[in-house]
């Protein structure tokens, strides 16, 4: 199938003698065009789920694909391709580099993708632009508010025009209005791109912007909440 298939994967941490147990057996299945949320208190194994999905990180059992293809199967050189081409992540902390102006924070990891530097700003404007950011493209980024930073890291990570989004509470330094702009954003370009995306948040009002949602507890996709979310998610 397209999109991304996790089938029963696991990954465990060992902490001091203590085992956890922080992805515990998920299956989760994501086609082209949709944002699906994925809720969950802090500790819950979110990061740790994007973490697999992205290929950042090898499951202790089960199996990640994408378009059919098993994630844990590919050689370095595949998966970093992988990584780097396919896979567009937005995290919390931006890392953004503080001189810099938006324009070159955000085609950083364009010349991996073959271009030339004159394609990469091109391409990396039309981005900003799309992100709300074509007045700012020269601004140094530590002259930037909260909101445009995250922007740049958005643009960022759509640049190399990836084939799966994973954003990892990429709100929760904004205010209620830049949230629901930015979540927006990332709704809308899913759908216009036919890519599938996965939110993930502790922000219950971060969920009327997905298409479906998924509650994660203690590792475990749970039904419950799931159903009772669902039904108030407009
Ligand atoms: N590198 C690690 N070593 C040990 N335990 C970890 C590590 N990373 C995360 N954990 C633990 O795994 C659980 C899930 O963490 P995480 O995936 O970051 O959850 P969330 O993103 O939902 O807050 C937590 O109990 C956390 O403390
Ligand atoms: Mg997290």
């Amino acid at each position: 199938m397209s999109g991304l298939e996790l089938r029963e994967v696991a990954k465990h941490y060992r902490s001091g003698s203590e085992l956890v147990r922080a992805v515990d057996g998920v299956s989760l299945t994501l086609s082209g065009g949709e944002l699906v949320g994925l809720y969950g208190p802090s500790g819950s194994g979110k990061t740790t789920l994007l973490l697999l999905a992205a290929g950042l990180m090898a499951p202790d059992s089960g199996t990640v694909l994408f378009d059919s293809r098993d994630i844990g199967k590919m050689g370095n050189r595949e998966r970093a391709r992988y990584r780097l081409g396919e896979v567009g992540f937005v995290t919390q902390s931006f890392h953004l580099m503080p001189r810099a102006s938006a324009l070159d924070n955000a085609l950083i990891k364009l010349p991996a993708a073959g271009l030339t530097l004159q394609q990469a700003r091109a391409r990396t404007t039309g981005w900003l632009e799309r992100v709300g950011l074509g007045a700012r493209i020269d601004h140094p980024v530590e002259r930037l508010s909260m909101g445009e930073r995250q922007r740049v890291a958005i643009a960022r990570a759509l640049v190399n025009e990836p084939r799966l989004l994973l954003a990892d509470e990429p709100t929760g330094n904004l205010d209620s209005l830049r949230t629901r702009e930015i979540l927006a954003l990332l709704r809308d370009i899913c759908h216009e791109r036919d890519v599938p995306g996965l939110l993930v948040t502790h922000d219950p009002e971060a969920l009327a912007f997905v298409d479906r949602v998924h509650t994660l507890r203690d590792g475990r996709l749970t039904d419950g909440l799931h159903a009772e979310l669902s039904t108030a998610t407009p």
